[in-house]
């Protein structure tokens, strides 16, 4: 297989919800994790854990529990407004592969729970109670996303660049105390995320995306930065 550089692997890394029973050689899932914890993390205390299922029995009581989540998540979508940015035909295509997720998580080989010990930055400010700043990194709950969100992307890339399909999910989080005890996590583990991984069924990318002109302010919110405009 030829290899890709990390762009062509960025631009096709599409979500991949449909695989292939072939299990995922013990090689591979050494590579990508090894990729995962090449992430930064804060402090770079490290304390991410993640946790491959790859037995069938602990892979149905996840699979039981997505499921449960996603009949939840269904009506909620029944709901919600589609993304402007997204055709009609688009947006029916993304339900559907998520809907087929929520009947088939546990068909993939391997799952792979991404869990952050959560004892890091808090006792950091237990330690320094004259520092009531120091407070602030419990109180902002995306300080804890941030030290474990770099190392899942980096996964999901790696996947990609070895030719196995993933997909970020969260939706088990609507049961994640479930979670926990499937996987014998003590309680200072928190799940923030749960990937299928396997041979996809679908072919990987183009991923689209809104252009950078729209997501993109140069110096201040609202100012246009010449460089994002769409060479015509
Ligand atoms: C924070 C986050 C949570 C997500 N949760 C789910 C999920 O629970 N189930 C799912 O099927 N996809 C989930 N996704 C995948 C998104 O639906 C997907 O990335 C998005 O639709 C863009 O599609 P693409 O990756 O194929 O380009 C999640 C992605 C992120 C970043």
């Amino acid at each position: 297989m030829d290899e890709l550089d990390v762009f062509q692997a960025i631009y096709s890394c599409r979500s991949l919800r449909r695989f292939k029973p072939d299990p995922v050689p013990d090689e591979l899932l050494a590579k990508i994790l090894g990729a995962a914890i090449q992430a930064p993390c804060g402090g770079n205390e490290q304390n991410w854990l993640f946790v491959v299922v790859r037995s069938e029995q602990q892979r149905r009581k996840l699979g039981d529990i997505y499921r449960r989540a996603g009949a939840i998540l269904v009506s909620w979508y029944e709901k919600v407004d589609k993304p402007g940015h997204m055709s009609t035909a688009e947006y029916r295509r993304f339900l559907t592969s998520g809907l087929h997720l929520h009947q088939h998580l546990a068909d993939a080989p391997v799952l792979v729970v991404a869990c952050l010990r959560l004892e890091g930055l808090a006792s950091v400010a237990a330690d320094h109670p004259r520092e009531p700043q120091l407070a602030m990194f419990d109180s902002v709950p995306w300080m804890a996303g941030a030290s474990i969100y770099p190392a899942v992307q980096n996964l999901i890339l790696a996947c990609r660049a070895v030719g196995l399909g993933t997909c970020l999910t969260t939706n088990h989080l609507l049961f994640e105390e479930e979670v926990k005890e499937v996987l014998g996590l003590p309680a200072e583990f928190r799940t923030f995320a749960l990937l299928p991984i396997g041979y996809p069924i679908n072919n990987f990318g183009p991923v689209k995306r809104k252009p950078l002109s729209e997501v993109v302010a140069l110096d201040q919110f609202g100012q246009a930065a010449a460089f994002t405009k769409t060479p015509s």
